[in-house]
């Protein structure tokens, strides 16, 4: 059984932190920022986040997504979930109650054809089709130092 919760950042419960920077740090490519603790504490505090968690059966935290407003109807999100649980429908479904929140969501992506290793060392692979899938369209791409990024948007109709 899996169930999603919307909490803010003072409603979630012990161990879900350690989870998520945990998550964070095995999921993405290495060349994003490493997460401790403490860079989550000043990641988040004095901002107003909605952070959409998805549960196992034993409520442990195996993925999120955290969602910014910039005003009432558009929000910057990003997400990550459990490599054990990847695959299962669940980012599809924190997906779906994003878009209930909000008319417009936007996010940066990196592209397919980037290179980039885990820390386990094995390849990352580019979330593209999956948001493709999940009816997103292709914004701007963004050259930094440490790679490229493709935004992502989706706009109710
Ligand atoms: C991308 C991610 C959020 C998708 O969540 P998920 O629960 O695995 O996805 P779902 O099971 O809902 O959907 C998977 C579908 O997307 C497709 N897909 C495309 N790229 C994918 C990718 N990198 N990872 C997972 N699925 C991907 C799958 O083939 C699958 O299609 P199918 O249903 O036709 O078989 C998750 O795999 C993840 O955390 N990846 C690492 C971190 C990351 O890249 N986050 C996104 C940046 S904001």
């Amino acid at each position: 059984m899996m169930h999603i919760e919307l909490l803010t950042f003072s409603q979630l419960k012990r161990g879900d932190i350690e989870k998520y920077v945990s998550i964070w740090n095995s999921e993405f490519p290495i060349t994003i920022s490493r997460l401790t603790k403490e860079s989550f504490y000043k990641k988040v505090q004095n901002k107003e986040i909605i952070f959409l968690v998805a549960r196992n059966k034993n409520s442990d935290l195996v993925g999120f997504l955290e969602l910014q407003k910039i005003d009432e109807n558009v929000a910057w999100f990003i997400m990550a979930i459990h490599k054990k649980y990847q695959l299962k429908g669940i980012g599809s479904k924190l997906i779906k109650k994003a878009k209930e929140l909000v008319k417009e969501l936007h996010g940066w992506i990196i592209p397919p054809g980037e290179c980039l290793f885990k820390q386990d060392f094995s390849l990352y692979r580019s979330p593209l089709l999956f948001y493709k899938k999940n009816d997103f369209a292709i914004g701007k791409m963004k050259r930094t130092k440490k790679g490229s990024y493709l935004e992502i948007i989706w706009k109710r109709e």
